[in-house]
Order: structure tokens, then C-alpha cells, then sequence
């Protein structure tokens, strides 16, 4: 792993951060992103300390924003010429009110869809560098638990829940996964590679700071020291970054290191046109 470069989003703590260590810890150059300067900066050293790999960069990003996106993007570009493997993992569920970034999309889709479908677009040239580049987007199998799409109102203006909200976007990410590889197959010469994945249910700050509502509250509480470490949670992306067992293998949805069963219930060539438009439309 020594000469790989890899990015990951969401690094800052629970699965994105295990994952980060555990990459570090195999020699790789790892590259963090944060969204709090000092927070990210913090980690870094932490990984640092914990690896005793000094090749451990950061990235400072908000990613409910498409031009700190960008701004992200281009900053990677200016230090490294290549990308090996990107890690879209930052993202989350939000709270009972629907709420809007400063750019005019409902949070749930901007960070856990546009943000990641926008990085991956910019650094599609990066990865084509790579002897085998590789995409892993962090889903959820709350795809097939929440979600509920209404394709004419991707965003949910009418009928949002956080549930729903997180279970569509999730779902998307793993639509445009699958668009992807089908467009990239188009190139002979293609090696880039792109998989989701669904880390289980893991013992992160995942949820915690949202307002789901008294009873969803209640219940992430109490089951939380329940689920999976954090390590137990990033095994699946250290798997998909470095296994040579998922060599060329693409458009994916992974669970515990096996290819698994993407819920089919919304599954079709046009809806996942409509969410490839939707975020080429939102990105530009
Ligand atoms: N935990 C689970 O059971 C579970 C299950 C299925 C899927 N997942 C997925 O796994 C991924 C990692 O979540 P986690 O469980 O490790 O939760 P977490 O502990 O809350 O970590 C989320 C990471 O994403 C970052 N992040 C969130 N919003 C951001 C934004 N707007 N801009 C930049 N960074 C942002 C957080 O930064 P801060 O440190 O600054 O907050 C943090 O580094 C997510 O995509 C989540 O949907 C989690």
C-alpha cells in the first residue's frame, strides 16, 4: 500500500476515521478531509502518532457546500497528480425540520449525494492516473429500509422525514454507482472501479446530534453500545480500498466484505437517469 494515494471524506471520526487508520497503518498516503479545521488537524496527528506514518495530509471542507466541493477538489489537485482510491464517506441523517443549504438543496441529498457525485466527477481525471483507481461510497442498507422516492420531488419539498430523506439519498448514491460503472464499461481502456457499501450499524456520533423525533431519540440511545466498533465498521472499505480480490470488480453494494442484494424496489434504467440528471444538473 506504501505507493497508494487514497482521500476520505468524513474522516474526523467514527467509521471514516477507523478506516483512515487503519490505511494509514498499511503505509498508505492518506489524506483526510474535515470540515473543522483544528478537528481535522487534531486527527491528523492522532493518526499520525497512532501509525507512526507521517504521510497523513488534510483537507478542510464543508460539504453542504458544492463550492467548498470544488474548492476541495482543486486543492487536492494543486499538491498530488494522482488518486488511488476515494472514499466518500462523510454524511449523516438531519433533523425533523427540512432544512435547505446556503446553495438551495435539502441537506440530507447535498452531503450524503451531490457532495460525493460532485468530488467524484472532479477527480475522475486523478483516478484515471492510477493503475486502478478506485471509488467507495458509503451507503446504507437504510436504502432499503426508508427509502420512499418520489422521483418528481427528489428533494422532498412535500413529505419529508429524516428517515426518508437519508433512506433516498443512500439509495441514489447507490443508483449513480451503478450508472457510473455501466458509462465508464463504454471506454475499453477504463480501470477505475466504484462500489457502496453498507458498514452496519455502528457505535459512531452517527444520529446523535439530530432531532429524529422522541421515540427514534429514545431508541438510537439506548441501542447504540450495542452495535458495531468503529474498526468492525470500516473493515469493508479497507477491504473494497485494498483487497486484490475486488481488482476490476465495479457497481457493487458490499456488506461485511460479500457483494450483497441492493434493494430492487426502485431499481430501473429511467429512475436512475432522473438521479444522474438531478446531480449533473446541481453540480454543473
Ligand atoms: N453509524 C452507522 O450505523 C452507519 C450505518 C450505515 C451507514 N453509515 C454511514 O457511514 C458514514 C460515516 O458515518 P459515521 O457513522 O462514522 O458517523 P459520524 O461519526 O457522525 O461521522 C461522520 C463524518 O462525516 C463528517 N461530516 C458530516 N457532515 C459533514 C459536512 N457537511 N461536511 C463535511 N463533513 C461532514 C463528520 O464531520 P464532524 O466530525 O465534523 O462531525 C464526520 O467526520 C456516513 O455516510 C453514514 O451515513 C453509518
Amino acid at each position: 500500500m506504501k505507493d497508494k494515494i487514497i482521500l476520505i471524506t468524513g474522516a474526523t471520526s467514527g467509521i471514516g476515521k477507523a478506516a483512515a487508520i487503519a490505511l494509514a497503518s498499511q503505509g498508505a498516503t492518506v489524506i483526510v478531509h474535515g470540515r473543522n479545521e483544528q478537528k481535522t488537524r487534531e486527527t491528523q496527528k492522532e493518526i499520525i502518532n497512532h501509525t507512526g506514518n507521517d504521510r497523513v495530509d488534510v483537507l478542510v471542507a464543508d460539504l453542504f457546500s458544492l463550492a467548498q466541493t470544488r474548492k476541495m477538489a482543486a486543492a487536492f489537485r494543486e499538491k498530488y497528480n494522482r488518486l488511488d482510491v476515494l472514499i466518500n464517506n462523510a454524511g449523516g441523517i438531519m433533523g425533523n425540520d427540512r432544512e435547505v443549504t446556503s446553495e438551495g438543496y435539502e441537506k440530507t441529498i447535498a452531503v450524503n449525494l451531490l457532495s460525493p457525485f460532485l468530488l467524484t466527477k472532479l477527480l475522475m481525471p486523478d483516478l484515471k492516473k492510477s493503475v486502478e483507481g478506485r471509488v467507495i461510497n458509503v451507503s446504507s442498507s437504510s436504502h432499503r429500509l426508508n427509502a420512499k422516492p418520489d422521483f418528481e420531488d427528489i428533494q422532498l419539498i412535500n413529505n419529508y422525514n429524516p428517515m426518508r430523506a437519508y433512506g433516498n439519498a443512500k439509495l441514489f448514491l447507490i443508483m449513480i454507482t451503478q450508472y457510473w460503472t455501466k458509462q465508464l464499461a463504454k471506454d475499453p481502456a477504463n480501470r477505475i472501479t466504484l462500489n457502496s457499501m453498507h458498514p452496519g450499524a455502528v457505535h459512531t456520533n452517527f444520529g446523535v446530534d439530530s432531532d429524529l423525533g422522541r421515540l427514534l431519540n429514545f431508541l438510537g440511545k439506548v441501542a447504540r453500545p450495542f452495535f458495531k466498533s468503529v474498526e468492525e465498521g470500516a473493515d469493508t472499505i479497507d477491504y473494497l480500498a485494498t483487497s486484490v480480490a475486488v481488482k476490476g470488480v465495479s457497481g457493487l453494494y458490499f456488506v461485511n466484505r460479500k457483494p450483497a442484494e441492493v434493494s430492487q424496489k426502485y431499481m430501473s434504467p429511467e429512475y436512475e437517469q432522473i438521479v444522474w440528471d438531478f446531480c449533473e444538473n446541481a453540480t454543473g
